[in-house]
């Protein structure tokens, strides 16, 4: 498709951002192929070289093509964040597979507008994301009201409309799996589906259900720099993004599900036999979680 057919031309930052994203990547793309080595955040939670080195390119040249705009980056970036504007940068999605040679990882920008007149705890706008997969040299992007694009052609969620014929994905934290609850939810999916992948990226995962290569996916404690890109990537694709009560996502949600629409209302009604523990073993829920972890942290003070 030629850049007027697909309204390229128009878009105020997607190709910009593009061109940061596949730089970013192919950096991405020379420490897989040499080896890094690894270290930990946390328990299970690794770092590498990659990760660093990759988020300082994408401040540096966000601050060049964009200077007003702020970011907000995994590896401790927070600049400009008072500004109208705010990147959510992963420099590299799927850091566990990127330090075991498993070939499926990405960069993710996604752009949240925020008029001067918001509170700090209050949502703006995403209004631009850009996934890229470097080993498959895959970009997927999208802009608020002009669709959603792999590679420069228009993408769609898929048609299917039944859960039984749905394929999901799911993404587990590294860090406190045991307070987790999501492998009952992995389970009765599972049961109830073609199957679940939990492929390692949640950026890529949401891409893939902007693309039709999925029909849901869902995962509890994300971050902005997670989500951002990939919730914008579903909407403009014509799909829905949710907590798991069906609420508008809020950036600062944690609990996301995205989907192709289609099979939306079946994913959360079985979110609430779940929660409520019809024919199952209640399960609590997040804001139950979230209580008993302040109850946990004001019993330590
Ligand atoms: C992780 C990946 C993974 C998801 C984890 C995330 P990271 O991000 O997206 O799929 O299951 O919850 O933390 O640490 O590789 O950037
Ligand atoms: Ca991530
Ligand atoms: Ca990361």
């Amino acid at each position: 498709m030629s850049n007027a057919a697909s309204g390229i031309q128009q878009w105020a930052w997607v190709p910009k951002a593009s061109e940061i994203a596949r730089e970013a990547g192919a950096r991405l793309r020379e420490f897989f192929s040499q080896g890094v080595e690894t270290e930990y955040k946390g328990d299970v939670d690794v770092v590498t070289i990659a990760d660093r080195t990759v988020e300082k390119l994408i401040r540096t040249r966000l601050s060049e093509v964009f200077p007003e705009h702020g970011v907000y980056g995994e590896e401790g970036t927070r600049e400009r964040l008072e500004g109208q504007f705010r990147w959510y940068v992963d420099p590299l999605d799927g850091t566990t597979n990127f330090a075991h040679g498993f070939p499926q990882f990405c960069v993710s920008m996604g752009l949240e507008q925020r008029p001067s007149s918001l509170k700090a705890e209050e949502d703006g706008t995403l209004v631009a994301g850009v996934i890229f997969d470097p080993l498959r040299d895959e970009l997927f992007s999208a802009e608020k009201g002009k669709g959603a694009f792999l590679n420069g052609k228009p993408i769609r969620t898929s048609p299917i409309s039944k859960l039984a014929e749905a394929l999901l994905a799911t993404g587990f934290p590294s860090r406190k799996r045991h307070a987790s609850p999501n492998i009952h939810f992995y389970q009765e999916f599972t049961l109830r589906s073609h199957g679940v992948r939990r492929a390692g990226s949640a950026a890529l995962d949401l891409a893939y259900v902007a693309a039709g290569r999925l029909e849901g996916f869902w995962e509890f404690n994300l971050n902005p720099w997670d989500t951002a890109a990939g919730i914008l990537l579903v909407e403009e694709a014509g799909g829905r993004v949710t907590d798991f009560e069906g609420r508008r996502y809020r950036i600062d949600s944690r609990e996301i599900l995205g989907s192709n629409g289609s099979i939306h209302q079946e994913l959360l009604a079985l979110f609430a036999d779940m929660f409520a523990g019809r024919g199952l073993s209640p399960i609590p829920t997040p804001a139950e979680w979230a209580a008993q972890r302040e109850a946990a942290a004001a019993a330590k003070d």
